[in-house]
């Protein structure tokens, strides 16, 4: 049997399996989809068995976009584009195809959500393999991004795979704390992974305000630590990363059936606009 699977660890709160439940009711096609927790330490191991275990499709998540892209044969130009892959399909009966839909899906999440324009200043926070993965197609709808993380020499990892790209910049974590005053955010993005154990990236809370949309890719039933601490310094418009779970999702099932299933009833199920 054909079967697909999300890969990463934590995968625990990973709502993917639903979401392509829904995708195969709503289209009609068989779609096997479980969730694998990886050990941290054996990624190429458990995805290589995976697909010798009839394993024809995978999301590939935290932490393993980086090395998952070095394992594909070939990638798709958005993937080449961002270094990392968040979805695997397998070709011609054994070849491996990357593909990256995280950017893809976050900027329409962004757009139905109205938190963007080609004009929007973006703070990203992270440089893990869901950050450099949506940092190109933010560069191509027009905005400019300032990236800060905790660890400033993956800050500078990122910024030198997209050494050839205009409208990057990047600060320490220190200088933000310093020079607030001197930045001007639209849209906060928290790409880090510590919302998944309750932390809170230590950014100063002066960059926050009612006119910032603060957005968080982590997503969970209440509003997550991050888009918590926005509220209480000021934010008014927060939103977690569920849309853009269903919207990369949507690109991934698509990719692997040719067939894109409608977003737009199951992002209302999970949660209402303004
Ligand atoms: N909604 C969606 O569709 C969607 C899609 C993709 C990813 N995501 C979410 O995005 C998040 C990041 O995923 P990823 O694949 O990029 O993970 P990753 O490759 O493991 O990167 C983790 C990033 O988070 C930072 N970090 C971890 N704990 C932190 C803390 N306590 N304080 C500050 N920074 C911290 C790391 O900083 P260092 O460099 O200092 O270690 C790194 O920048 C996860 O929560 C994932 O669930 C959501």
């Amino acid at each position: 049997m054909n079967i697909f699977a999300v890969l990463g660890n934590p995968v625990k709160h990973s709502k993917s399996p639903i979401i392509h439940q829904l995708f195969a009711k709503q289209t009609g096609i068989l779609h096997n989809y479980k969730k694998i927790c990886i050990p941290l330490n054996n990624f190429y191991k458990s995805f290589f068995h995976f697909f010798k275990n009839g394993g024809i499709g995978a999301n590939i998540t935290v932490p393993f976009k980086k090395k998952a892209y070095k394992l594909c044969d070939f990638v798709t130009k958005r993937a080449k584009y961002s270094g990392v892959v968040n979805t695997i399909k397998i070709i011609n009966s054994k070849k491996i195809l990357g593909d990256n839909t995280d950017g893809i899906g976050l900027l329409k999440d962004l757009q139905n959500l109205k938190f963007i324009n080609s004009k929007s200043n973006i703070l990203l926070i992270g440089a893990g393999g869901a950050a450099q993965g949506i940092i190109y197609p933010l560069i191509n709808f027009g905005c400019n991004i300032t990236i800060i993380n905790r660890t400033y020499q993956n800050t500078k990892k990122i910024v030198k795979f997209f050494k050839n790209i205009k409208n990057i910049n990047y600060l320490k974590l220190e200088d933000l704390f310093i020079f607030y005053n001197k930045f001007r955010y639209n849209l906060i993005i928290n790409a880090t992974s510590s919302s998944i154990k309750g932390n809170i990236p230590n950014i100063p809370s002066n960059i926050i305000g009612p006119d910032v949309f603060c957005y968080d890719l982590f997503y969970n039933s209440n509003n997550t630590p991050f888009l918590k601490w926005c509220i209480i310094n000021g934010a008014k418009k927060v939103s977690d990363g569920i849309g853009m779970l269903i919207e990369q999702a949507a690109h991934s099932f698509y990719l692997w059936h040719g067939i894109m299933p409608n977003t737009k009833l199951i992002i209302k199920k999970y949660k209402k606009y303004d």
